[in-house]
């Protein structure tokens, strides 16, 4: 697996691979990889002669500095992981590398997506993720791109930005790989005591549970009351928010005829450790 550092280098090296007429593959990542990761990485070697993946930790994207500070770090044991999923290309740049200018870069709106759900609780992340994945949709011009549905609501800010600036790279959503527990898998469950991530397994099996009686016939904001209801009383647990919503711009609904896609979606605080989640209701197109 070739390790790269430099715009430069890695134009360079992937215009040797165009030439060559192989199609090319983009994961990004901010690092501390898992099985998550893996599928992401998996799912672009099954369609790509050639996968790249980009760890860098993007400073633009956290509203919280604290969150920046302990975000994990362990980059033997991801060169490990990429190396052994047949990852070709590693680009790792430095802050400097991306943000020349200081960090002091342009901004993106994304209009109603910043106001609703993450973009309500951490202003100006998505603007931060939109410009670094601007960047590195530019430097690879990748085929394929691929995101995690772990992250729903930046799919539609990625999809959104990608329609509106016309670039080229088709975004593939992979589905959410979970613990055996149901916990969806985060690189901030590191930060989990192990009595805490009991305790998170139970929003997943909450949302699951809701998602059975809705498509059972309940109706939409009778099921998320009994949902709220039941995740404040459970001890450890502090709910932000949980919503059922159209999966493309996040506004909520509260009939599952409003939308061809409908998700429910949570945020939650879990000892200290901010954890999100959604699944599917139904999804049509
Ligand atoms: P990061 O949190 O490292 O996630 C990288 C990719 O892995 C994202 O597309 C995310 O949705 C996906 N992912 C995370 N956990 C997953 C899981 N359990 N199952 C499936 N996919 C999962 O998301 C980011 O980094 C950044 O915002 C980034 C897009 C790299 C821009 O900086």
């Amino acid at each position: 697996m070739e390790i790269i550092d430099s715009i430069v280098e890695l134009r360079h090296y992937l215009d040797s691979k165009r030439a060559e007429r192989m199609s090319i593959g983009l994961v990004p990542t901010m690092g501390a990889l898992h099985e998550g990761h893996a599928e992401l990485v998996k799912e672009s070697v099954r369609s790509c002669d050639l996968t790249a993946c980009s760890i860098f930790v993007n400073p633009t994207q956290f509203n919280n500095p604290d969150d920046l500070l302990k975000y994990p770090k362990q980059l033997e044991k991801d060169l490990e992981l990429l190396t052994m999923v047949g990852c070709d290309v590693v680009f790792i740049p430095s802050v400097d590398e991306m943000y020349p200018d200081q960090e002091k870069t342009i901004t993106i709106n994304f209009g109603q997506l910043e106001n609703l759900l993450e973009g309500a609780f951490r202003p100006g992340h998505f603007s931060g993720v939109g410009v670094v994945v601007s960047k590195l949709l530019n430097v690879v011009q990748p085929d394929l791109a691929f995101f995690g549905q772990k992250d729903l609501q930046q799919l539609a800010v990625i999809r959104k930005l990608v329609k509106d600036l016309n670039i080229q790279s088709k975004i593939v959503s992979v589905p959410t790989v979970r613990e055996k527990s149901g916990l969806a898998m985060s690189s901030r469950n590191l930060r989990l005591s192990e009595r805490e991530a009991v305790v998170a397994a139970n929003l997943y099996r909450v949302i699951d549970s809701v998602k059975t009686k809705i498509l059972a016939g309940e109706q939409v904001l009778s099921g998320l009351t009994s949902a709220k209801v039941e995740l404040e009383k459970i001890e450890g647990i502090e709910l932000e928010y949980l919503d059922i919503v159209n999966s493309d711009t996040m506004s909520k609904v509260e009939e599952l005829s409003e939308a061809l896609n409908i998700s429910i979606c949570l945020a939650a605080y879990v000892g200290g450790v901010r954890l999100i989640d959604n699944l599917y209701i139904k999804q049509e197109n």
